[in-house]
């Protein structure tokens, strides 16, 4: 069997997962190459599936990506699936999951200049990044006094097309990080700990990803319940999924749902990447 792994040129050599991915499908006798989904010179008819690992510059160019998606899931299996990519790119399924019963960040959607007036109702330290988006680019955390500052940046994410999320600055992160837990074909796998990444003052990054302090983490049991209710919700089984939680007042609350291109962090869980081409081959061949 064929498998192309699917990186993004702006990525090359920049995913710490693909090494050992790329050994576990040589260890499974599984022939697997990593190319990016950028490349047009790619043929992608000739593999027998095509994994999504570190597309991580989609969210500039959503539309291009998703349709590039169907093309592939047209000519090949794409993991995850094309519905299943559309519905996770765009931050507004945390209203979805919302509404399913998942404790999510809260989270108000400025979608035009009239809701910019919504960033007046924060008193505390808030965040405002774009609902397409990855890597923490476009994200900036402000203090209640950065009004101005924050409207700017708002303005600035709809000019550029982006809805914008409104977000409390949940402050537990400081202290415990944020957690991420990796589950693969519906099972837990492993969890990291990624340290907080917003600097106060309003400056967001323009990098493609921000560089992340990540650490082993055993979950709490709390985060594993929050974990299962994501994943009942879900619309469709999904190969591989990463929930990102925070501390919050009450408990753990969702952050984001990964399911499109996350780092899986295997060199967290040297058995992950073992699992997950388990979990791939399981699923070819149930067709
Ligand atoms: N409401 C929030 N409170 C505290 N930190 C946040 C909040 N929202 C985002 N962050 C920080 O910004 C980072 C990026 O935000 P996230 O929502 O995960 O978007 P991305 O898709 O870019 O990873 C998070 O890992 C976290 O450190
Ligand atoms: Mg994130």
């Amino acid at each position: 069997m064929r498998i192309a792994l699917a990186t993004a040129i702006a990525a090359w050599g920049r995913d710490a997962d693909l090494e050992p991915l790329l050994a576990a499908c040589a260890r499974a006798g599984l022939a697997a190459e990593a190319l990016a989904w950028d490349d047009p010179s790619v043929s992608w008819s000739r593999f027998d599936a095509v994994l999504l690992r570190s597309t991580w510059d989609y969210a500039r160019r959503r539309p291009e990506f998703l349709a590039w998606c169907e093309q592939v899931a047209r000519r090949t299996r794409l993991f995850n699936p094309p519905a299943t990519v559309r519905w996770n790119t765009d931050k507004h399924y945390l209203a979805d999951l919302a509404a399913r019963g998942v404790p999510i960040v809260p989270t108000a959607f400025i979608e035009n200049e009239r809701d910019l007036a919504r960033i007046s109702t924060f008193d505390g330290e808030f965040v405002l990044k774009p609902s397409v988006g990855a890597g923490a680019r476009g994200a900036a955390r402000f203090a209640a006094h950065q009004q101005a500052e924050a409207e700017a940046h708002a303005r600035r994410l709809l000019e550029d097309g982006y809805c914008v999320m409104l977000q409390p600055y949940l402050a537990g992160v400081d202290r415990q990080g944020e957690t991420a837990l990796i589950h693969i074909h519906g099972r837990y796998s492993h969890a990291i700990r990624k340290g907080p990444l917003l600097a106060p003052g309003g400056t967001a990054s323009e990098a493609l990803f921000a560089p992340e302090d990540i650490q082993p983490r055993i979950a709490s049991e709390a985060e594993h319940a929050v974990a299962e209710r994501v994943l009942a919700a879900l619309p469709h089984p999904a190969l591989y999924a990463r929930v990102d939680l925070l501390p919050g007042p009450q408990g753990p609350l969702l952050l984001e749902l990964e399911l499109v291109e996350p780092s899986l962090f295997f060199a967290c869980c040297e058995d992950a990447a073992d699992a997950l081409v388990a979990a791939l081959q399981a699923a070819l061949r149930a067709g």
